[in-house]
């Protein structure tokens, strides 16, 4: 296995994380507050949750996920691709897929299943469903495996705030699925319309960490 060349930022990083500045003869004070500054400011990584056994490769480029017609709560979902430093990834691309309305994953086809390259300025949307449940899991859920060159391959999950098992607080209910590895992958649903044609959004940033 390559060994990783350490730069001095990372280094400077590391020190900062154990609570501890050495700074050896030679690093610019310039270097030194930039590295804390980054310290300080760096994004968490996206939680990982498993990709479960109905990932299928070779889906289609696609934003409409949802066929014309099919029933379920139209969701749309909006969000963009950083990095740890808050700066867009170049070249990512999101495979995305999830059960149809009522709780099913089409195994045969690539019914409500995409991959989406996104632009250099990281965002992305597409158009689909609210997700249903289904017997194996707890959680109405999104999966997402995104891969960009130079950042660790991402596989997560989208949860929704309003999901009846979070009994209207998912802060304190959140672990009842024991796949959600962190409270920040649940996100508010935003519903707009009126109840027979309501229509949901959410936001879903994802950041991915260096390679
Ligand atoms: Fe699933």
């Amino acid at each position: 296995m390559p060994q990783r060349e350490w730069s001095r930022r990372d280094v400077l990083r590391q020190c900062l994380a154990a609570g501890v500045i050495i700074v050896p003869a030679g690093w610019g004070e310039a270097e030194v507050l930039h590295a804390w500054f980054d310290a300080q400011t760096a994004l968490q990584p996206t939680a990982h949750v498993e990709m479960g056994p109905f990932y299928r490769k070779r889906a289609p480029a696609t934003t409409k996920l949802r066929p014309a017609g099919d029933p379920g709560l139209p969701l749309t979902v909006t969000g963009r691709v950083i990095s740890t430093n808050g700066e867009s990834v170049r070249g990512a691309t999101l495979e995305i897929w999830q059960a149809n309305h009522g709780g099913l994953y089409d195994l045969e086809g690539f019914h409500y299943r995409a991959a989406i390259a996104t632009p250099a300025n990281g965002a992305y949307a597409f158009e689909s469903v609210m997700p249903g449940h289904y017997p194996a899991r707890v959680a109405r859920h999104v999966h997402y495996f995104v891969t960009a060159p130079g950042q660790k391959p991402l596989s997560t999950q989208l949860y929704f705030s309003t999901d009846e098992v979070f009994g209207g607080d998912p802060d304190k209910n959140y672990a009842k699925d024991p796949l959600i590895t962190s409270r920040t992958l649940v996100r508010p649903v935003t519903l707009t319309g009126k109840p027979e044609s309501a229509t949901a959004s959410v936001e879903f940033e994802l950041v991915m960490e260096k390679a």
